[in-house]
């Protein structure tokens, strides 16, 4: 309607600028029919120059009056509002697709501008584009925004509350091999890139409304360029790494008597002392199984298809979209998840940190927070030096 008024508007200009160059020839240009019935208004007088205003809302009847108007062509249209290509704009709105002579398998979209209706999970039913924009805009932003910062502030919170959790007995100085080179450089590969992705991520989603206004637009465009690229290269060494940690611990990530009581109980997180477990506790293996194998498989997939490393896949704008969605949910949910980890494997609790980054910790430590994986080590069921060499600093314990 506003384009249609427009159009009016600029035919009215025209006629009463030729109008008015040639005045007193207006009632001629009214006589030719190129328009509705001229203005009951009188014309004003000539300035000099010609030109003339009109108010097109006096221009009866409209061309929109006419009841085909919303059905007419682009042809038709022009005939009676030149310039007003409404109709045209409508059809590529509507996602229709023209002819193209690009082959199909190297540009599936080609004979189509705008892609067609659709309503992703909580967009309302338009062009896909559209309703990608309203689903990032609306949920993915806002609410994983949200999460993120509230799991972070409960963090905050536990720490100020609990601080680290520490070691109640003395250090023996005897060490258990709890990780090998091999764990610890497949672990530590994982989170370098773990920890690129992640902060990569958060600038690309969130960084336009924590980093924009204090850089500027150009050094934030540049940094968001350079991460972007490391985004898309650090993500096949995660999933790499993944894998080789998925295989690396899944054994003594499997559920094992005791794992339920020690849910049931919060590992004894509030109380003064840890509930036993084997050697890694079922809070450990919720992350595994919830984090690096569910969300892990999920993340992964969806990161290789915006990478575009899936062969044979036919790679349309919508494939990418559906591919971003599920992607950043998933992603959200995993930086929640890991942030827990992160925090538990630093200042959360003392000597976990140095458990991961040495391979060796102390008998205290292996008692207090793994029990039975310390009887099982005692008991001589698991050697204490796993891999072949030990560091000059470790003493294996006797049994
Ligand atoms: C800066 C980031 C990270 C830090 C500081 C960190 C720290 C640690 C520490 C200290 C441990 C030893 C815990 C123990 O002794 O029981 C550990 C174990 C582990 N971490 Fe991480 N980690 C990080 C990121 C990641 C990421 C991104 C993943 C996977 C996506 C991951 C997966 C694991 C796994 C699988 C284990 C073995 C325990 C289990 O299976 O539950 N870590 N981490």
């Amino acid at each position: 309607m506003e384009r249609a008024r427009l159009a009016i508007f600029v035919i009215a200009l025209g006629v009463t600028g030729l109008a008015g160059a040639q005045a007193p020839a207006a009632p001629q240009a009214q006589a030719s029919g190129a328009l509705a019935p001229a203005p009951a208004t009188p014309v004003a007088p000539a300035a000099a120059g010609g030109i003339q205003g009109q108010n097109i809302f006096e221009v009866k009847p409209e061309a929109s009056a006419d009841p085909n108007y919303a059905q007419q062509t682009n042809g038709e249209r022009a005939r009676v509002q030149p310039g007003n290509n409404a109709p045209m704009w409508r059809q590529v709105g509507q996602g229709v697709t023209g002819y193209s002579s690009l082959p199909k398998s190297q540009a599936p979209e080609a004979g189509n501008l705008i892609q067609p209706f659709v309503q992703y999970p909580g967009s309302r039913l338009t062009n896909a584009g559209e309703a990608w924009r309203q689903v990032r805009n609306n949920w993915l932003i806002p609410y994983g925004g949200a999460l993120l910062l509230i799991v972070l502030g409960a963090i905050a919170l536990f720490y100020l509350g609990k601080g680290t959790l520490k070691t109640h007995g003395v250090d023996t100085g005897r060490k258990i091999e709890r990780f090998t080179p091999f764990e610890r450089s497949a672990h530590w590969s994982n989170a370098i890139a773990f920890c690129i992705l992640g902060i990569s991520g958060v600038v690309m989603a969130f960084g336009k409304f924590f980093l924009l206004p204090v850089m500027g637009a150009t050094l934030f465009g540049w940094l968001t360029y350079l991460l972007k690229n490391l985004h898309n290269f650090a993500g096949p060494v995660f999933a790499v790494s993944l894998v080789i940690i998925f295989f690396t611990f899944v054994r003594d990530n499997l559920p094992k008597r005791g794992d339920l009581g020690w849910l049931l109980k919060g590992g004894g997180l509030m109380s003064e002392h840890e509930v036993p477990s084997h050697r890694f506790n079922a809070g450990e293996k919720l992350v595994f199984w919830g984090g690096v194998f569910f969300l892990g498989i999920i993340v992964v997939a969806s990161g290789f298809v915006l990478d575009m490393l899936l062969p044979g896949l036919v790679y349309e704008r919508s494939t990418m979209q559906i591919a971003h969605m599920v992607h950043a949910v998933a992603t959200v949910l995993m930086m929640a998840m890991f942030l827990g980890h992160i925090y538990i494997g630093t200042i959360g609790m003392q000597g976990a940190y140095q458990g991961m980054k040495t391979g060796y910790v102390d008998e205290t430590w292996a008692k207090e927070h793994h029990e039975f994986w310390y009887d099982d080590v005692k008991a001589g069921h698991i050697p204490s030096q796993r891999s072949g060499k030990p560091t000059p600093s470790s003493q294996t314990i006797q049994a």
